[in-house]
């Protein structure tokens, strides 16, 4: 496992993706820089995320929010106070650690073990086996399936509580150890504020404490009756933005997983109080249906259903994603009530509220949240399009499986050879289509390394021009999922490459 997710940080690099940020002064922790072709994925992940969510619904407009916004937004938020990380130090190695995720990591090896039984069992009793049946009757399983809920029962209830002596305890109890050193000294646990702070203004005496935004959705929240009266929006509607958030991270090491500077793409749903329930299910299904048409896998995720809730929500819902270490929150889905309007309301002595025509009263709006981090979902794209391939003549190609809607590059055109004006077609055909979409041109080394140069980077068409071409005007188009090569007419390439890269 730890070998794919090195190999997904080197490929990353190799093929100009992403780059440690400010590399030539050995880097800066979880902070990270999208090369060539990482801004082209990075952006079409975003667009595709935009059609689905605004162009696609009537009743969904955009929203650019400034990262700035007024201080006293994140005391309303309720963030000044409780968006917190509780932290714990190994006195002997001197490391930092998130208490929480030391002990989640526990569970997991928990888990592990059971999916060890499970494959066991497998084996024993082949077609025979049946997976769910086994996990709710098989003792051991169980056991360790009481132990996780005991162990996470008792973290949340704690945190809850802001009980972090018995968070402490808890660790002490379980014997975990420091993931590095393996030393069991640790400090007492204390609460660590996430949010970053800077200054506004020239002077030191008159400048004011700002925060960088921990999320971009507080900027919807404060514009909410702006859009709402200049859009004429009717309940249930709902705003998008995407953009940049920060957040003073410490479980850095996990490459674009949790950064300490990343980008949201968020959806706030305005819905009237009562009907959260249904909303609450129609996203989560809508949210998993978008990225089921990605094509990467049913098997790859699973929601998980949060026990410890968020200061704002009553009931959220990950949507997990098998990364290269394993099943790990890709979006949140949460519904936020009227938490956030009602403190806005609170802290600004400005009404928030939505006359509803139909019944002839108005309200605070109740929120449906959805929020993915673009980052993130990069990486599970990424990871996931990364395969080494046993070919049939025995040996091996490295090809980045990129849905082809993503890809950076849509295709590449090749010169058979550098000569008898094949160079010269080759790029003509550059030019017709790089209105379309993204082409490269490439003639360096013979057309076999070409390809695999091609099938490494994600772009989906190789479109090779030879001898052929001169007499007839066809070219082969060469798949790079199924290195099936076709022929056809120079004229019909941009109707076929459209219909498989276009949303
Ligand atoms: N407005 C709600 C909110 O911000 P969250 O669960 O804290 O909720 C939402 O974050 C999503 O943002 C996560 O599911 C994750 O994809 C992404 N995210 C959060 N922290 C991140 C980080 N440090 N680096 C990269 N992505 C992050």
């Amino acid at each position: 496992k730890d070998d794919k997710f090195k190999k997904v940080i080197a490929h990353a690099k190799e093929y100009g993706y992403v780059f440690q940020s400010s590399e030539i002064y050995d880097g800066l922790s979880a902070v990270y820089d999208y090369a060539q072709n990482g801004v082209e994925l990075k952006k079409n992940i975003r667009d595709y995320w935009w059609k689905a969510m605004v162009q696609m619904h009537d009743n969904i407009v955009g929203l650019d929010a400034a990262i700035f916004m007024h201080p006293t937004t994140w005391k309303a938020s309720g963030h000044v106070d409780a968006f917190n990380d509780p932290l714990i130090d190994n006195k002997d190695s001197k490391k930092r650690y998130r208490a929480d995720v030391l002990i989640e990591d526990y569970c997991a090896k928990i888990e592990n073990k059971i999916e060890k039984e499970v494959k066991k069992a497998e084996k024993r009793f082949g077609d025979a086996f049946n997976k769910d049946e086994f996990i709710s009757t098989n003792p051991r399983v169980l056991g360790y399936q009481d132990k996780i809920d005991t162990i996470l029962t008792r973290m949340a209830k704690s945190l809850e509580a802001e009980d972090l002596q018995d968070v402490k305890a808890l660790i002490e109890e379980l014997e975990i150890a420091d993931p590095l050193t393996g030393s069991k000294n640790w400090t007492d646990v204390k609460q660590f504020n996430l949010m970053f702070g800077t200054k506004l203004g020239a002077s030191a005496e008159h400048a004011t404490d700002l925060y960088l935004r921990p999320e971009t959705a507080q900027g919807i929240f404060v514009n909410f009756l702006n859009v709402q009266k200049t859009g004429r929006m009717k309940i249930p509607f709902g705003i998008a933005q995407t953009g940049k958030a920060f957040r003073n991270e410490i479980v850095a090491r996990q490459f674009i997983f949790r950064m300490r500077e990343f980008e949201q793409m968020e959806m706030q749903f305005f819905i009237k109080p009562g009907t959260q329930k249904e909303w609450y299910e129609h996203w989560k299904d809508t949210r998993l249906k978008w990225h089921l048409s990605l094509g990467m896998g049913e098997e790859n995720y699973r929601f998980h259903d949060h026990e410890k809730l968020a200061h704002y929500a009553d009931a959220a819902s990950d949507i997990e994603f098998k990364f290269p270490f394993g099943f790990k929150e890709l979006e949140g889905i949460h519904s936020r009530t009227d938490f956030d309007l009602k403190q806005h309301e609170e802290f600004s002595g400005k009404k928030l509220q939505y006359f509803d025509h139909e019944d002839n009263a108005s309200y605070t709006p109740y929120v449906l949240e959805t929020s993915i981090g673009l980052d993130r979902m990069f990486l599970a794209v990424f990871s996931r399009a990364l395969q080494d391939e046993e070919l049939d003549n025995n040996t091996t190609r490295t090809v980045l499986k990129l849905p082809a809607v993503l890809a950076p590059t849509k295709a590449a055109v090749l010169p058979l050879v550098k000569k008898d004006g094949l160079p010269e077609i080759a790029r003509s055909i550059v030019e017709d289509l790089k209105w379309y979409f993204n082409v490269t041109y490439d003639e360096k080394d013979a057309v076999g390394r070409r390809y695999r140069r091609q099938d490494a980077n994600g772009t989906p068409f190789c479109i090779t021009v030879d001898h052929d071409t001169i007499e007839n005007n066809t070219v082969t188009i060469r798949h790079r999922d199924t290195m099936e090569q076709q022929r056809v007419k120079i004229e019909d390439l941009k109707t076929i490459i459209k219909a498989e890269v276009d949303v």
